[in-house]
């Protein structure tokens, strides 16, 4: 029956057939109508509203609700109203709501009324993340693109969410897409740069920019991510030098050296330089336990290492002198792939009594103001020949000791060379010079010391080429000198001749004593001629 009259048309086919035969119950069609299109009502608010009037034709009619979705509408009279706020997202159907009205009255068939309300979605619900604050954590060196979380907030009234996040420049971080909320690495991360990220995660649901009229919600959640230090670095020997190749960082160790004595065992720890041997995990914040071996050079078992402490000491005398270079691993106890290796060399020292010794304390030498870089030092005034120093020392018959090196100390001036003659390095700007010798017996490290005073002469006229004169011009202005020298001594020898003819004439010979005063004042302001003297 109720079926029958879903829609008004039908009512109305149906009611007119049965006219014909059943005027009353024709009538009874009338006692009560609704609009038949359906009704549409905004969301929210809408207590109280009316949803619809039902018109009556006549008196005493009674109208009873028969379907009643939510239990949201009820009867005021003939009107039929919502009795709650119609909630969009907590209806079941909300587009389609079917209200069912019956109509009764005594001696009329009862008729029921359909009325269809829609109740339109409206922006009334914020989108909502589950919780406030998440933490994600990731490994560094993640490759780019790699997600490392889905964050969605869910919004009752809209299905498309919009989505942004800060930081929004130089980030380690981006969202898949404004639709997605899937956070992507976005550059490469490295433990030791960034431990930490936070990020804010935004959602609204209209699009951004939101536009002022329009009713927009924003939910917000904060992301702590965590970067977490992966073991990607082998131990490094400490000290040592970090050099980075690309996204790479390593640290490089020069090694480590030392000194026993030949056929002595020394007892406990080596001291090495520049330490000992230690090495830490390239990962600074894993710090993995780290265990050394000696794993070449030490074939004769004169050394062990101290797994843990790698301390390096003796078994038993070493009896050949000379370096033994040996090479040790360091590697990480729960990851044996991550490894270093490092050389120490210990140098096992000849016993010595006596130590190099110069066969003077203080020396003299002697060098040109003109002389340049590659000249020698010399042994006097007067030689040419290179001085030279030697360094004797009485553990050898001979007093020739083959490990002794010789070093300058002091000076800038000058370099020894291995047979300790002295090389200038430089031309000399001052008058002298001093410096310390030292000679190194290299087998033991014993050393001694001399002193060195160079003293600088003026430099030899002839061997200047700027300011001098060639020894052509010298021999000439010799001649010269000479044939005038002679042409004096034959004027003086005929004005006494004169004198000692007849002496009358004591004008004339002060005369000559002024022309030959003349000619000595002239030769001593000569530059030539002074030149000549030195
Ligand atoms: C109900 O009655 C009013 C006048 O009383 C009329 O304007 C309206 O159209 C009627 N509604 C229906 C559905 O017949
Ligand atoms: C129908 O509605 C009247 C009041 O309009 C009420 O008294 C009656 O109990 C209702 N009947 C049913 C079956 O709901
Ligand atoms: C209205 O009619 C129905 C049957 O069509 C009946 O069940 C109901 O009790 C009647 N209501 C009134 C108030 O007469
Ligand atoms: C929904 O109704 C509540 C109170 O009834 C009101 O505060 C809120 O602003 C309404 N939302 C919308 C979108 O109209
Ligand atoms: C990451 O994804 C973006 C776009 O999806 C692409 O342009 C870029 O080349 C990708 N980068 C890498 C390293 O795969
Ligand atoms: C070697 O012997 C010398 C003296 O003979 C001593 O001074 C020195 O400490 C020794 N070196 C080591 C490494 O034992
Ligand atoms: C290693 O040697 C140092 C001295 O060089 C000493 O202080 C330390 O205790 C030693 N460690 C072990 C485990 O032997
Ligand atoms: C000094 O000479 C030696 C060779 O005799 C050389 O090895 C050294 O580098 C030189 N030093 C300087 C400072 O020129």
């Amino acid at each position: 029956m109720d079926t029958q009259f879903k829609r008004k048309s039908t009512t109305t086919i149906f009611g007119c057939v049965f006219a014909l035969f059943l005027p009353k119950i024709c009538f009874a069609e009338k006692i009560c109508t609704v609009p038949s299109e359906p009704v549409t009502i905004k969301e929210n608010n809408t207590v109280d509203t009316v949803v619809v009037q039902i018109n009556t034709t006549t008196k005493d009619v009674t109208l009873n609700l028969t379907e009643n979705p939510g239990n949201a509408f009820e009867l005021r009279g003939s009107e039929l109203i919502a009795k709650k706020g119609l909630d969009f997202e907590t209806l079941s159907g909300p587009e389609e709501l079917t209200v069912q009205v019956r109509c009764n009255k005594t001696g009329y068939r009862s008729i029921t009324l359909i009325v269809i309300v829609r109740v339109e979605n409206i922006n009334d619900n914020p989108p909502l993340f589950v919780q406030s604050e998440y933490t994600l954590n990731v490994n560094e060196l993640t490759p780019v693109n790699t997600s490392i979380g889905l964050i969605e907030a869910i919004d009752d009234d809209s299905e498309v969410l919009y989505y942004s996040m800060e930081p929004t420049v130089n980030r380690y971080f981006r969202l898949e897409t404004m639709y997605t909320p899937n956070i992507l690495v976005n550059k490469v991360l490295d433990y030791d740069v960034v431990q930490q990220v936070k990020l804010i995660l935004y959602a609204q649901d209209t699009p951004l920019p939101s536009q002022p009229e329009e009713r927009s919600f924003t939910a917000t959640a904060t992301i702590t991510v965590n970067i977490k230090d992966i073991d990607n670095r082998p131990p490094w020997f400490q000290p040592c030098t970090r050099v980075t190749i690309g996204n790479a960082k390593i640290c490089l160790s020069l090694g480590y050296k030392g000194r026993v004595n030949l056929t002595e065992k020394q007892d406990g720890a080596l001291q090495l330089q520049p330490g000992p041997v230690y090495a830490r995990d390239g990962d600074k914040s894993r710090n993995e336990e780290i265990s050394y071996k000696i794993v070449r050079g030490n074939e004769d078992n004169i050394f062990q290492i101290d797994e843990n402490s790698g301390n390096i000491s003796m078994l038993k005398p070493a009896d050949i002198a000379g370096p033994i270079s040996l090479l040790v691993l360091a590697s990480q106890v729960l990851n044996r792939d991550q490894f270093a290796t490092t050389s120490v060399t210990i140098d096992v020292m000849k016993k010595s009594r006596n130590p190099p010794r110069f066969e003077k304390e203080r020396y003299e030498g002697y060098v040109y103001s003109n002389s340049g870089p590659e000249n020698m030092v010399l042994r006097d005034r007067t030689s040419n020949r290179p001085f030279r120093v030697r360094a004797r020392d009485e553990d050898f018959a001979s007093g020739i000791n083959p490990d002794i090196r010789y070093e300058v100390q002091y000076s800038s001036y000058v370099n020894i060379t291995t047979d300790g003659f002295i090389l200038l390095k430089k031309a000399v700007r001052t008058d002298s010079f001093a410096l310390q010798l030292r000679a190194v017996d290299v087998s033991t490290g014993e050393s001694g010391t001399a002193a060195l005073s160079v003293i600088v002469l003026p430099s030899v006229g002839v061997q200047s080429t700027d300011e001098g004169y060639r020894a052509g011009d010298m021999a000439l202005l010799g001649f010269v000198m000479a044939a005038l020298l002679v042409l004096c001594l034959i004027v003086i020898g005929y004005l006494i001749s004169r004198v000692k003819k007849g002496n009358q004439d004591a004008f004339k010979l002060s005369e000559v004593s002024i022309f030959s005063s003349k000619l000595s004042e002239s030769s001593s302001e000569c530059p030539l001629c002074k030149r000549t003297e030195a």
